[in-house]
């Protein structure tokens, strides 16, 4: 079970992607990214966010520590937004709060590089889960203290939205030529060889266990949310053995131009290097 927070004060929305999260602080004194289980995209977002958040710590990936959060929809009364207001009054009791990383910034493929091993790495867990939402227009990593943090995995794992077909989606290819790291050559080799091993039927339904029953109740087809838990196992351990196989890459990776040079070239390092696992 993911420890447990309750919401003491929200401070600010987030309006950089799609589902309004804001950042809470709560009563550990810590401060949270809060995704609400009122947004639009629903509980299932909410399911994928902590199963591939946790599984990507678990793989040594740095993902922000993840908590669960009860919110009174009451600490919003001094919102003037509507739409906050709104969102927080959908999203009574439990929500998924993630640590705020603060003077982070969104990664740029241009102005930041990654080496090809933690490329890989990331890539590689990417298609495990069938990440959608980390192309270069929307690459949902950040940048902190020079290292890359992993955030926003609530578009990944499609199959759970249709069950039945479950099985032949997690079969299907990966995509990665839109990935925002696929211009720094991926080693998805080396990265399936590492990570390929851990990910056991052990690992992830310790991972599973960390979603809140209340999220997971009353999906039609299974009789328990203990089954459910066991689907989402079977979908990822299926998949963890051979997706390196089936990850597809343009050549030519797409990426932006880049910028004139008059407004770098006076930079000491361009592109800033971020730091390897090995540096950490
Ligand atoms: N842990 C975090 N620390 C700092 N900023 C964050 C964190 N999580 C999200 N953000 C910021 O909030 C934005 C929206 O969050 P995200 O999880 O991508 O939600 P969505 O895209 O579903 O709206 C991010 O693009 C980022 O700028
Ligand atoms: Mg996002």
């Amino acid at each position: 079970m993911l420890t447990e927070v309750i919401a003491t004060r929200y401070v600010t929305p987030l309006r950089e992607g799609g589902s309004l999260p804001g950042i809470v602080e709560a009563d550990d004194l810590g401060t949270y990214v809060m995704k609400f289980t009122g947004a639009g995209q629903g509980r299932k977002t909410l399911v994928a966010e902590v199963i591939c958040g946790r599984l990507g710590q678990r793989l040594g990936l740095r993902v922000p520590r993840l908590v669960q959060m009860q919110l009174d929809p009451v600490i919003g009364l001094g919102e003037p937004d509507q739409e906050v207001q709104e969102l927080l009054k959908a999203s009574g009791g439990l929500n998924l709060g993630m640590d705020y990383l603060p003077g982070s910034i969104g990664f740029d493929p241009l102005a930041y590089q990654v080496d090809p091993v933690e490329a890989g790495r990331v890539v590689w867990f990417d298609a495990l889960i069938n990440n959608v939402d980390r192309s270069w227009r929307n690459p949902n990593m950040l940048v902190w203290h020079g290292d890359v943090w992993l955030i926003d995995h609530g578009a990944t794992m499609i199959w759970h939205h249709n069950w039945p077909t479950a099985q032949s989606a997690a079969a299907k290819p990966y995509n990665a030529s839109d990935h925002v790291l696929a211009p720094f050559g991926p080693d998805i080799a080396a990265a399936a060889e590492a990570l390929a091993p851990l990910v056991t039927r052990e690992l992830l339904t310790e991972v599973a266990a960390d979603v809140p029953d209340e999220w997971l109740v009353d999906e039609p087809g299974f009789d328990s949310t203990d089954a459910l838990r066991r689907a989402y196992v079977d979908a990822l351990l299926t998949r963890a053995a051979t997706v390196h196989e089936r990850i597809s890459m343009q050549a030519q990776a797409k990426a932006p131009s880049k910028p004139p040079g008059w407004l770098t070239d006076h930079l000491p390092e361009w592109p800033h290097k971020t730091k390897k696992k090995s540096d950490s």
